[in-house]
């Protein structure tokens, strides 16, 4: 069986990181069976630097025929790459957002683990720790402030920035759905996240998430405003499992709740529109500092490629295979330098992608 996969390396360490992910989806393809045709597309700064645009019509249309996106990542250093020089529609960012509006990536969803061998890696104390936490946040991608009308004008000599979040009924119900839905193959318990103590934005929220959640009676709802759940994911992450929030606030908990597992290298991405296409990106960013040195950790991308397997081409026995790969080269001790301990064999991007290729 084939099926045709929209490559984008991207900037910074996205080239190399993907690289590693493809070695590991053609080992899992060969072991399983399957086939997948890549086509490489530039986005972000690399198709700024060659059309003078971050995400051009043609790639998108090449992402709408494929079955699936995988992506390394976008974006260079804001203070020194001449990206930033250009008005913000023209940058990097913009053609990631323009993707996920024009592919209609409503749902991302990105896992937020804690691996029992990167324990040492984790911030937090080990009582707060526990038994490891084990999260899922579910993040509203084509909504909110991020779409919303904004302009800067100028009164009497006064500068004026406005930016607008909105959200209608339907655009909530969808994503809402999506989260009971994951709820209920997890541990059945959704945490919407709102700030309906002070946004109406948030009030309706509130009020579509308690409609739909009358459809899954068998999965518990709490609603958390947000600034008491950032408090809550430093206090005691276990208690969450399906975090369900709008796109600025999925935005910010979700680098938060990366951050307490010691190990945003690790983490995987999904985005998911109403059918079975998707984007799968690593959920951190474009590391322009460590680019080509051999130095970055592609687990999060070859996790995204096994997620892809999973969501968009129902190919669950390879997905499990490339985690449990994952899992038996982080048991042997193998480490990049981001989640290196004493003890370890350190090895760079190269390496990495090899060991977790050969034990699929
Ligand atoms: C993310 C990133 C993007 C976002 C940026 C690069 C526009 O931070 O995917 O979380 O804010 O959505
Ligand atoms: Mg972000």
């Amino acid at each position: 069986m084939g099926y045709k996969i929209t490559v984008i390396p991207g900037d910074g360490i996205g080239p190399e990181i993907v690289r590693e992910a493809v070695k590991v989806l053609d080992a899992a393809g060969e072991k399983y069976g399957f086939r997948l045709d890549y086509t490489e597309v530039l986005m972000g700064g690399a198709s700024i630097d060659v059309h003078g645009v971050p995400l051009t019509d043609e790639v998108i249309a090449q992402a709408k025929a494929s079955d699936a996106v995988l992506m390394g990542s976008i974006g260079g250093d804001a203070a020194t790459s001449p990206w930033y020089q250009l008005e913000p529609s023209k940058r990097p960012e913009a053609g990631l957002l323009k993707i996920r509006k024009e592919l209609n990536l409503f749902a991302n969803l990105r896992p937020a683990y804690l691996y029992s061998e990167l324990k040492a890696a984790c911030p937090l104390r080990s009582d707060i720790i526990g038994g490891g936490f084990d999260m899922m946040i579910m993040r509203e991608l084509t909504g909110g402030l991020y779409f919303g009308e904004r302009c800067t004008t100028e009164e009497n000599g006064v500068r004026k920035a406005k930016d607008t979040l909105t959200y209608d009924e339907n655009e909530i119900r969808r994503i809402a759905k999506r989260g009971f839905d994951i709820a209920r193959k997890r541990r059945k318990k959704v945490t919407s996240v709102d700030k309906a103590n002070v946004l109406d934005s948030s009030r309706l929220w509130r009020a579509v998430v308690e409609d739909v959640a009358k459809d899954y009676p068998d999965v518990e709802l709490e609603h958390m405003l947000v600034d008491n759940c950032a408090m809550q994911l430093v206090r005691d992450p276990k208690q969450f499992d399906v975090i369900l929030t709008e796109n600025m606030f999925g935005d910010i908990l979700s680098d938060e709740a990366s951050m307490v597992t010691g190990s945003i290298g690790m983490l995987s991405s999904a985005s998911l529109n109403e059918t079975k296409f998707g984007l799968y990106e690593p959920s951190h960013g474009s590391a322009p500092d460590i680019a080509g040195k051999d130095l970055a950790n592609p687990i999060a991308t070859i996790l995204s490629a096994a997620m892809m397997l999973r969501f968009s081409l129902d190919l669950d026995k390879a997905a499990d295979a490339i985690e449990a790969a994952v899992k038996q080269v982080l048991t042997e001790g193998y480490r990049t330098g981001d989640i290196y301990s004493e003890g370890c064999k350190k090895v760079g991007t190269v390496e990495m992608g090899s060991l977790i290729a050969e034990r699929v």
